[in-house]
């Protein structure tokens, strides 16, 4: 069964957002496979968004991803990588359908896409890299 890694960034967390964001996984029907709260290093977060390393928004988003805790969250299910993407809605919140975490959670604060609530992995390969950073012992 394919399995996702999944982060409430330091915005949903610092909101009060994580338990609504679980829920609405939940009442999706994927499993929690691991879940834990940490406060992430600049190196795991650089090595995290490693394809983004030269661009200019690198170094704001893995400050900002260093700013508090986040919540890891593995999760499982049949078609859970692209599935956790469509809960979640399109990276920028401004434009993000209503329905989607979000679309329904984000809040545009003029500044940029960087607060977007939540992280999932986008293929295969990048959830069993993902996942293997984040819970080494899974
Ligand atoms: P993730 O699930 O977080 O990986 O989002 P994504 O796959 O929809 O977006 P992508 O991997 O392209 O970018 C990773 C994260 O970098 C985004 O979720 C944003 O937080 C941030 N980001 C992406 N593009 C920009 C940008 O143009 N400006 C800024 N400031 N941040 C960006
Ligand atoms: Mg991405």
């Amino acid at each position: 069964v394919p399995r996702t890694l999944v982060l409430v960034k330091p915005d949903g967390v610092r909101r009060g957002l994580a338990g609504e964001i679980l829920r609405r996984v939940e009442a999706k029907g994927y499993a929690l496979v691991a879940v834990e709260l940490k406060h992430a290093t600049e190196e795991l977060l650089a090595q995290h968004y490693a394809e983004h390393q030269g661009k200019p928004f690198f170094a704001p988003l893995v400050e900002f991803m260093s700013s508090g805790p986040v919540l890891a969250i593995v999760l499982e299910g049949q078609g859970v990588i692209q599935g956790f993407r469509s809960l979640a809605g399109t990276t920028d919140p401004t434009t993000a359908a209503p329905g989607t975490i979000r679309g329904d959670l984000g809040r545009d604060w003029g500044l940029d896409v960087q607060q977007n609530l939540v992280h999932g992995s986008d293929s295969d390969e990048s959830a069993a890299r993902e996942i293997g950073l984040w819970f080494p012992s899974l």
